[in-house]
């Protein structure tokens, strides 16, 4: 389908579920190429057949954002497939245990900076490396509202998606003269199925999570879609380094 990312080849962590699968159909429907990455493979082979049953070309590969040598892998695998990678999504993420700091598990902290800050890096740093050999690119990080101002009881998360921000601001000067752009989105409460899990844990209640959204509803995967679409796309050619928040109002308060 013709679209403003037309032929695109566009990779998407965490593209078997939530936004990473809303966001690998709306690039579908904006005329890309899709490889879904995700470490599940049911959800993964779930989304590239929502994608080829729609009539786009798409792809799934299994890797785990933690362990650099899958995202090595990936990135070799993307190019040898297709000549190239044109955008990237970089979404995957965990919610972890929610905790205060005295009772944040060491094995929780771990886990949730490996996923969420270390995974952004190893498929930045793999990802810009060939958007180097071919001359441009441009990429998206999934931050969060907790990327901007703090999260009691998700001090790992909320510590990750601050360094997913710092990470974008440092690699959009890095690469601003070599025709890369790098930005993040920084989604307030999403109804995914993350969310769900928060809801059905007790961990966070539905009321609250509205009662937060000025907006005064969750947001839906297909809206941060959007977001991410028109980052990754030439329409934004004039905006690098900028966490964009599509939360509803929640930090402009
Ligand atoms: P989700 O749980 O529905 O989807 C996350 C996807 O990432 C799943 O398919 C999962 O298998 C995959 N994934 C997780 N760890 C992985 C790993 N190590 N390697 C490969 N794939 C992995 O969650 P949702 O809500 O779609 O979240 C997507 C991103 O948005 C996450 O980074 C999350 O932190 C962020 N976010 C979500 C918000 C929400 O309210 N739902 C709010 C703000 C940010």
């Amino acid at each position: 389908m013709a679209g403003i990312l037309n032929s695109k080849v566009t990779l998407i962590t965490g593209g078997g579920s939530g936004i990473g699968r809303a966001s690998a159909l709306a690039f579908e429907r904006a005329g890309a190429t899709v490889v879904v990455a995700d470490y599940n493979a049911e959800g993964g082979e779930r989304t590239v057949g929502i994608i080829k049953d729609a009539g786009g070309e798409a792809m799934f590969y299994p890797a785990d954002v933690s362990n650099p040598e899958d995202i090595e892998a990936l990135v070799n695998k993307i190019v040898e497939t297709y000549g190239r990678l044109d955008c990237a999504f970089n979404n995957a993420g965990i919610e972890g245990e929610f905790a205060a700091l005295s009772k944040c598990t060491i094995e929780n902290w771990q886990r949730v900076i490996s996923i969420n800050l270390n995974g952004v890096f190893y498929c930045m740093k793999y990802e810009i490396a060939q958007m180097l050999r071919q001359g441009g690119g441009s990429i998206v990080n999934t931050s969060s509202v907790a990327g901007l101002v703090g999260a009691a009881r998700a001090g790992a998360y909320s510590a990750a998606k601050h360094g997913v921000v710092g990470l974008t601001k440092t690699a959009a000067l890095e690469y601003a003269r070599k025709n890369i752009r790098v930005n993040a989105v920084c989604p307030g409460f999403v109804r995914t199925p993350m969310a769900d899990r928060l809801i059905d844990r007790g961990t966070l209640g539905e009321k609250s999570m509205i009662a937060s959204e000025p907006i005064n509803r969750m947001g839906r995967p297909e809206e941060i879609a959007e977001a991410v679409v028109w980052l990754c796309s030439d329409a934004a050619s004039f905006v690098t380094g900028v966490s964009m928040p599509v939360d509803g109002g929640l930090v402009a308060q």
